[in-house]
């Protein structure tokens, strides 16, 4: 990987929560600077490049069109062969960027603000999903339990942070009994809301004083919802390579609990590296490469897609 820049967008803090047409705009004014920057970085030369991958789905339409535009101006600029990727794919693919990468198949959690799914890998493009949320993405549940108390967004980092001066039982709040490989949060967040309301009512500054305890016992049982079904899917698949991927996958208490389960139940785990689990470059490049040595590629007509399966 010669460079992985991301150009953040903190126009979002701002509204707490992504607005769509502020996110394709500020693409928009991103996306030169950010493609001369890692050329610069990488120290190459635009005629030593072999191909352009992009994201094509699922995401937001318009910031899928930016880069989909730009990366066929690009390819067509420097006569390039295009090469589409799909994001969900591109989070797992992240695990064969650097060492030691899995083998197949292997299963895979990936937990990110969309999608919440896990995935039976038995190829590099062979992937199967077995279980997903019936409603919020577990990014989301973190996003949403954030603005219940007050944190700005992303909320995921800010919990993590404080989840770790708190205490874990200090509360309990509800796991969902969704039959098979399946998950639910919107459960979560709706439990969260009223304990909130009500424990305020009795004091008005119990958001403050206990903010890490709060974070600690949801952030726990968020971790606890997604573990078991992964120890779920790795029995019924009798699969013992197990890894996380997407943007949850930075968390902390997720990585510390799945490498605990793991020593258990004598599973090898794949944690992709922080540069690697929310979104970035290096994972469309490295999907990418793997479809160059295929030779496959798309042509000048094609679309982003903002609903886009396996
Ligand atoms: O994969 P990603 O960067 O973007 C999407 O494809 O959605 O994931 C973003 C999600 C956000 O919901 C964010 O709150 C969450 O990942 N996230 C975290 C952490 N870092 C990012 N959630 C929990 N703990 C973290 N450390
Ligand atoms: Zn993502």
């Amino acid at each position: 990987m010669l460079s992985n820049v991301i150009a953040t967008q903190a126009v979002h803090q701002k509204y707490g929560g992504v607005v769509p047409e502020l996110a394709s705009r500020a693409h928009q004014q991103n996306i030169i600077p950010v493609v001369e920057e890692a050329i610069s970085n990488a120290k190459v030369n635009k005629n030593q490049i072999d191909a352009v991958a992009f994201t094509r789905g699922p995401g937001l339409l318009g910031s899928l069109l930016v880069g989909t535009s730009f990366a066929k101006g690009f390819a067509l600029a420097n006569k390039l062969p295009l090469i589409e990727v799909n994001h969900m794919q591109a989070h797992i693919l992240a695990h064969f960027i650097d060492d030691p990468k899995p083998t197949f198949p292997f299963l895979c959690l990936t937990v990110s603000g969309g999608h919440t799914q896990i995935v039976i890998v038995r190829d590099y493009f062979d992937m199967e999903i077995v279980g997903e949320t019936n409603d919020d993405a577990a990014g989301e549940a973190f996003d949403k339990t954030a603005k219940i108390l007050g944190l700005p967004y992303p909320g995921g980092p800010l919990i993590d942070k404080y989840a770790k001066e708190g205490n874990k039982d200090a509360f309990a709040f509800p796991e969902p009994q969704i039959p098979g490989l399946n998950f639910s949060f919107s459960g979560l967040k709706t439990a969260i809301m009223y304990f909130v309301r009500d424990r305020q009512k009795e004091n008005a500054n119990f958001l403050e004083e206990n903010m890490a305890d709060i974070c600690a016992s949801v952030q726990h049982r968020i971790i606890t919802i997604l573990l078991n079904k992964v120890k779920k899917a790795a029995k019924q698949y009798n699969i013992q390579d197990v890894a996380i991927a997407g943007g949850v996958s930075a968390n902390s208490g997720l990585r510390t609990a799945l490498q605990a389960m793991a020593d258990k139940q004598q599973w090898r785990v794949f944690i992709p590296a922080f540069q690697y689990c929310t979104d970035n470059a290096g994972m469309i490049a490295i999907a990418g490469y793997h479809k160059y040595l295929k030779q496959d590629f798309v042509g000048q007509d094609i679309a982003p897609l903002a609903r886009m399966s396996f």
